[in-house]
């Protein structure tokens, strides 16, 4: 017989965690929300399997890292939901769903109804498959999205020890993992392809203290496309082969080129602009009852007055809040207005941006990466006004100052003063 549920949120992670507290907090009765989820666990702060649970002391491990700790609240374990009358529908894989007659359908033959669906499927890894890399499916070659990822991850760390890993790709899994690797004493090479990393967001000037403090933790840096991978007589990854026609040899490869959104079961049943779900300012869809949050969204970004699709942490956590507010108090809440903020961490650097990164920018600081405590950021600017801004090492102080400044975008008159200025320009305002 179906399961029915007045709210079924489909995807465990972030997201879900996030509706979940909210949908609480609105009044929920037992019985009438439930949570499908492929993974095994409750709903996690997924930023942690990048970074603390590699670690090669202390590594975090759950219950330690469950929602809502990443954003300073209640830690809530599997028991939360027990307590609320959620039922987590784990290590269930939703393989169909028809929203027109609001049913969905599991690997294992379940059917799950609802009356109310939000979408927080998030995105998947693209593959060096995908891109016909030869050898690529060799063992050994590790992508990083899940839990049951990062453990693997983890053994093979464990049980290369002292050993080569190549690390392909210079976006944020790229970072993080050379830095966490060459934590774990492995001897880690990182591959891409463009002229400096994190090109989504780093300029060239921000790009090079990067590329010089990873160097000098020993990691080496190749700008060059991996073009195929050669495997040993028992199926395990041996060498990278670079186009230019080096040779890497590797024990271990980490992949991170790009993700994109999982929307493949609602293909022609919902609006989709790009490769994203569209939503409205309360992340409903085009279909009734349905909503789409988290990475899967894509959502008028109020600010900038287009619509966009963001991959990161804390829009997947407001965009939960916003739809299970929404859902409950219709449009009397206020439209999303979202500030785009990401961050990173790895070695001991931690760098956060907030706004958006347009126009021409303006360096400030102390960026040698030899300094003890180098500090240094960015700004952009585009119409005479600030629009976005980087800080590399920023107190809390400082970085709720330039999360202010790229919201209230002051004008800039000389640029020059605003380089010499720097960070107290935005601590100033
Ligand atoms: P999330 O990925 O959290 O959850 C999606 C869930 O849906 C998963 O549990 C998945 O199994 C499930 N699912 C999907 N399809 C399903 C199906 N058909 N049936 C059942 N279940 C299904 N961001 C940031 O700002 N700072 C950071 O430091 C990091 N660090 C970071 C590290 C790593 C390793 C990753 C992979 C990502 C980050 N991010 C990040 C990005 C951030 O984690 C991401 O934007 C949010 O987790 C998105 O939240 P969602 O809830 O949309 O997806
Ligand atoms: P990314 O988009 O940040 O970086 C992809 C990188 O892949 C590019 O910078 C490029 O260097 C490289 N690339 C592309 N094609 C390539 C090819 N053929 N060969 C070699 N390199 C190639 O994506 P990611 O680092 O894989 O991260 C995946 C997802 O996880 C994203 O959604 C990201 O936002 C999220 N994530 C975020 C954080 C964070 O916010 N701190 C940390 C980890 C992961």
């Amino acid at each position: 017989m179906a399961k029915s549920f007045k709210y079924v949120i489909l995807g465990g992670g972030v997201a879900a965690g996030y509706a979940a507290r909210e949908f609480s907090k609105q009044g929920l009765n037992a019985g009438e929300l439930a949570i499908i989820s492929k993974e095994a666990v409750a709903p996690y702060e997924r930023p942690a399997l990048s970074k603390g649970f590699l670690f090669p002391e202390s590594p975090a491990r759950l219950p330690g890292f469950h929602v809502c700790v990443g954003s300073g609240g209640e830690r809530l374990a599997p028991e939360w939901y027990q307590e609320q009358g959620i039922e987590l529908i784990l290590s269930t894989e939703i393989v169909k769903a028809d929203l027109a007659a609001k049913s969905l359908s599991s690997a294992n033959g379940e059917t799950i109804e609802y009356q109310t669906l939000i979408i927080a499927t998030c995105s998947e890894v693209i593959r060096l498959t995908d891109f016909g890399v030869e050898g690529a499916d060799s063992k050994n070659i590790f992508y990083l999205r899940e839990i049951d990822d990062a453990e693997k991850l983890y053994e093979a760390i464990k049980e290369k020890n002292n050993g080569k890993a190549v690390i392909v790709g210079g976006g944020y899994i790229g970072l993080e993992l050379s830095a966490v690797l060459r934590l774990n004493n492995i001897d880690v090479t990182m591959v891409y392809p463009e002229p400096w990393c994190m090109p989504r967001l780093f300029t060239p000037d921000i790009a090079t203290f990067y590329e010089e403090y990873y160097t000098n933790k020993g990691v080496k840096i190749i700008k060059q496309t991996a073009a195929s991978l050669t495997a040993n007589s028992n199926g395990e990854v041996k060498e990278v082969n670079l186009k230019d026609g080096r040779v890497l040899e590797a024990d271990i490869v980490v992949v991170g080129v790009g993700a994109r959104p999982r929307t493949k079961l609602f293909k022609g049943q919902v609006e989709q602009e790009k490769d994203g779900i569209k939503t409205d300012a309360f992340f409903k869809t085009s279909v009734d009852d349905v909503y789409a949050v988290g990475d899967v969204a894509i959502f008028p970004m109020k600010m900038y007055g287009e619509m966009r699709r963001v991959e990161h942490v804390d829009h997947s956590r407001k965009s939960a809040e916003q739809a299970a507010k929404a859902k409950e108090n219709g449009e009397t809440i206020e439209e999303y207005d979202y500030l785009p903020y990401f961050y990173s961490r790895a070695f001991d650097l931690s760098w956060q941006f907030y706004g958006d990164n347009v126009g021409e920018t303006v360096l400030f600081g102390d960026k040698d990466p030899n300094s003890a405590n180098a500090k240094f950021g960015a700004y952009w600017i585009k119409d005479g006004k600030v629009f976005g801004v980087f800080l590399e090492g920023g107190t809390s102080e400082e970085n709720k100052a330039i999360a202010k400044a790229a919201k209230v975008q002051p004008p800039v008159e000389n640029k020059d003063q605003l380089a010499q200025e720097g960070v107290s320009f935005a601590t100033n305002l």
